[in-house]
């Protein structure tokens, strides 16, 4: 099938890579000209595992493509996903719907014949009737249908978690749009993924219902932990515990500086807004949202208190800057807040991050960045463990230790135990035990 797939972003690129690899003809339209002239080079603009040979593989073999003609390539394509970004709008946290609005108004214009318009962003309920709105009204004739096919992936397994989803929602009840939309699938429907149709507005909401059920399991599990803290529990061993009930489950709960990243804070507070537009209070997502918020700097006042209560002129070594390992992004990382609060106590920050740091610096002012972990915690009074990359999981701490005056070690993963770090006469900091 040709389909065309609108913002070449961490989704849309994702999702346009593995539809080609699934055998379709795929082109990603963006309006950044820099980024689309990089990746018709073979350069892909973020980092994501495996991404890059997806990429180089399924343009090589001519089913994968990159342009910034939007118009050309919906006329070409019997399918476009709407994949742009939906961030908080400022001011109030809505999600901003600009990107997706000015998307819809484009592709309207240029539809010919049956067109299937695919919202894959994460837009709140009822934008699919906005969206269907705005292409009737940039094209009265057009022949088209708008289907809700929101995206679960996670940054940093994208492509596994494209071609092998818990399940496919697929929110639409027009019979043909559902026919053309099993089509694309049809690569995972042989593979037996769940595929789920319902309508539209189930499907929107179905994705943010998610995230919040999510973001609720971590929110949750932190706020027990810093129970566990104060009762001289383990949260390691309750989380564990409680997640070997199937009906809980182990995932999500892993204690730590708080959920970040570009969906859960922005998806949440988006939950909270159509809520109150339509008068539904949903108490338990707005404790977790304030639950979270107020995490990320606590954890700031946690390091500050590690360091004897006074940052001032100190040096504090921060490891891992983006959200989550295995990705780039660093939007809404609690390392950002976390990095902010210390400089605020005075503090002076050094950082690490394998992938992280240019998307940090765009954000962040007055950090040294350091080209190992171990640069970065010379002469600094505490090295804190924000991300748990792989490589910060068998540091080679008594390196760490020759490279540090006041030796604390604050571990916000909780990927060491007490001993071996205390053995190497270090003051040792966890989360919930
Ligand atoms: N990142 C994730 O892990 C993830 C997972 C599931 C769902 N989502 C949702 O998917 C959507 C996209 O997220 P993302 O992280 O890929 O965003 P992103 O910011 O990485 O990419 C969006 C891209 O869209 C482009 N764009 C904006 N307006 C355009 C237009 N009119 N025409 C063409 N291109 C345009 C931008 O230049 C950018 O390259 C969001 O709604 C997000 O909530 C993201």
């Amino acid at each position: 099938m040709k389909i065309g797939v609108v913002g070449s972003g961490y989704v849309g690129l994702v999702s346009g890579a593995c539809f080609a690899d699934f055998g379709h003809e795929v082109t990603c339209v963006d309006i950044d000209e820099e980024k689309t002239a990089a990746l018709c080079r073979g350069e892909v603009p973020i980092f994501e595992p495996g991404l890059d040979t997806l990429i180089e593989r399924n343009m090589a073999a001519g089913r994968l493509s990159f342009t910034t003609d939007l118009a050309g390539t919906v006329r070409g394509s019997e399918v476009v996903f709407i994949a742009v970004g939906t961030p908080s709008r400022r001011g109030d946290g809505h999600a901003d719907l600009s990107y997706v609005e000015s998307a819809a108004r484009e592709i309207g214009a240029a539809i010919e014949g049956f067109t299937v318009v695919v919202t894959k962003s994460t837009v709140p309920v009822g934008t699919g009737e906005r969206v269907e709105e705005i292409i009737r009204e940039a094209n009265p004739d057009a022949d088209f249908a708008v289907v809700s096919n929101p995206e679960f992936l996670r940054e940093g397994a994208a492509i596994s978690d494209f071609k092998r989803p818990d399940r496919i929602v697929i929110g639409s009840d027009n019979p043909r749009a559902l026919e053309v939309m099993r089509e694309v699938y049809r690569p995972l429907f042989l593979n037996k993924s769940p595929v789920v149709e319902m309508n539209r507005s189930s499907a929107e909401l179905a994705k943010y219902a998610s995230n919040a059920f999510l973001a609720t399991k971590i929110a949750f599990i932190n706020e027990i932990a810093d129970l566990c803290e104060k009762t001289g529990a383990d949260v390691q061993n309750v989380a564990h515990a409680i997640g070997l009930d199937k009906r809980i489950g182990p995932k999500f709960l892993h204690a730590g500086p708080g959920y970040g990243g570009s969906c859960f804070p922005k998806d949440t507070l988006a939950l909270l807004k159509t809520a109150q537009d339509y008068e539904v209070p949903q108490l338990i997502v707005e404790s977790v949202v304030s639950s979270n918020d107020k995490r990320k700097r606590a954890m700031g006042r946690r390091i500050v208190h590690a360091i004897g209560d006074n940052a001032r002129g100190k040096k504090v070594a921060i490891l891992g800057l983006t959200f989550k390992p295995e990705t780039d992004d660093t939007r809404d990382s609690p390392a950002i807040a976390i990095i902010q609060a210390l400089q605020d106590a005075g503090a002076k920050v050094a950082a690490y991050d394998p992938q992280g740091v240019e998307q940090a610096s765009m954000v962040l002012t007055d950090v040294d960045y350091a080209s190992s972990p171990y640069e970065a915690a010379q002469d600094a009074e505490a090295v804190v463990i924000v991300t748990e990359w792989d490589e910060f999981r068998a540091l080679d701490l008594s390196r760490i230790r020759d490279c540090m005056r006041d030796l604390v070690l604050v571990d916000l993963r909780n990927i060491y135990h007490r001993q071996e770090v205390e053995r190497l006469g270090m003051k040792y900091v966890a989360v919930g035990r």
